[in-house]
């Protein structure tokens, strides 16, 4: 009987997503035998910065910039196959030890089709979610409409004719699509069709059975990295619906994307940024419409890596980060971005949420957080570039009392702390 050790290790966004996700998995990646994601499509934007240069990826799991790990495209993910053969191009241009070698595709992972990007423009075109037009909500549709294209299909021999039927089907249906697709430019539909074709023609040596994968890692005791991308707040059951994304974010999606035993699960890093930030439509409760909340998005470059859209920024929010860790379990935090603050006087929290005076919890609320008044701490700010810092200790006073001040709010503990973009900014606690 092959004993199973616990060896996961899951990254999960804590907030709405760009909590600097892509920082804490390449951190942790070092150590690690497989890199999966379990969720999401290329929505997710991780920018990393590898001596001075600047890397976005958006498909490939972050684990692929050090040597070692087999990067897994999870089977909860939705792919858009010309995207990734582009992401993997760019890996090989920056010399990327054995990218094409390293990289895995779930057989049960489904598709983006054209199709699905055409659909999700269309469903958003009043921008009422404000998605990212990547085709993530319509292929997740797909899936459970039970009519999806998924990554083994590729390996059928008529596969080409399967994207067409799927294709037709979506426009017959949809006669509204058909219209959309002649103002795409149906010449420049049948070019993305194409390159969509060539694509996973060109991918198939990457697919795999990644559940027997992945356990079988499992089983050899290595040490598996469970990347999220999106956040808490993102979650298709647990967030802010309708203001959220197709996929579970959370930690549930671990299991089911791909197809491990809860119990495999070890820790459960949960990443936050020291203020909070939000893309697309939607309330949120600390908000900053004014200087503070423009400098928050200056110093911290809050432009979305997928979209470029600027982020909106407000205070941290503690009563959304208990949600989060009720949801998530988490083991250990990492805290992102804290040099950000570096030049205000004082920093305000929320602490509380309450509903015409009446305190509440954020889970009550989370369908109407329009409707809440976020009750506020201040704390004092520090005043001090933080950004050369090596040690907790080597902090200004202000902020090592931030740091510990939140993971009192929470009972979880601070393991890391982001001071700066690149790999060295970080202190271990
Ligand atoms: P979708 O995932 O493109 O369907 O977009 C749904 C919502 O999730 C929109 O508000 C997006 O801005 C947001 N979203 C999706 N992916 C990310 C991400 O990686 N970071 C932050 N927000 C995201």
């Amino acid at each position: 009987m092959s004993k199973r050790i616990p060896g996961i290790i899951v990254l999960i966004g804590a907030q709405w997503g760009d909590e600097g996700k892509g920082k804490g998995a390449d951190i942790e990646a070092e150590e690690a035998a497989v890199v999966a994601r379990f969720q999401g499509g290329p929505n997710a934007g991780h920018t990393l910065v590898v001596n001075g240069k600047k890397v976005v990826l958006h498909q490939v799991p972050s684990g692929i910039l050090h040597p070692k790990p087999i990067c897994l495209l999870g089977g909860g993910m939705v792919i858009d196959m010309a995207k990734l053969a582009g992401e993997i191009q760019g890996l090989v241009d920056l010399h990327t030890p054995r990218a094409r070698e390293r990289i895995l595709i779930a057989k049960n992972a489904h598709l983006i089709l054209p199709i699905h990007c055409i659909i999700d423009a269309f469903m958003d075109r009043d921008n009422r979610i404000g998605t990212t037009k990547a085709g993530i909500g319509p292929t997740y549709a797909d899936k459970h409409y039970r009519t999806g294209l998924r990554a083994g299909d590729i390996l059928l021999p008529n596969f080409e004719e399967r994207v067409q039927a799927h294709c037709r089907q979506h426009v017959e249906e949809k006669p509204a699509l058909a219209e959309a697709i002649r103002v795409a430019g149906s010449a420049d539909f049948e070019q993305k069709q194409q390159k969509f074709l060539e694509a996973c023609r060109n991918l198939r040596q990457h697919i795999c059975d990644a559940v027997d994968f992945i356990n079988t890692a499992l089983e050899r005791g290595e040490t598996i990295l469970a990347e999220g991308a999106q956040g808490t707040l993102l979650d298709i059951d647990h967030g802010n619906y309708p203001f959220v994304t197709g996929s579970n974010s959370t930690i549930g999606g671990v299991c089911t994307g791909l197809g491990v035993p809860i119990s495999a699960i070890e820790r459960v890093i949960g990443i936050a940024k020291a203020y909070t930030t939000r893309v697309g439509s939607g309330p949120f409760p600390t908000e900053l419409q004014n200087d503070i909340g423009t400098l928050l998005q200056e110093r911290g470059g809050e432009f979305g890596a997928t979209t470029g859209r600027p982020r909106r920024c407000g205070w941290l929010d503690i009563p959304q980060l208990k949600f989060a860790n009720r949801i998530n379990g988490f083991t250990e935090i990492q805290l992102t971005k804290l040099d950000i603050l570096d030049t205000l006087e004082e920093i305000m929290v929320c602490t509380g949420y309450s509903v015409g005076g009446a305190p509440v919890t954020a889970s009550s609320v989370m369908n109407r957080l329009e409707d809440i008044t976020p009750q506020y701490v201040t704390l004092p700010g520090w005043r001090k570039n933080t950004c050369g810092v090596r040690s907790f200790a080597d902090l200004p006073k202000a902020a090592q009392g931030y740091v510990e001040w939140i993971q009192e709010q929470l009972g979880v503990p601070v393991t890391e702390i982001g001071i700066g973009p690149g790999r060295e900014h970080n202190i271990s606690r």
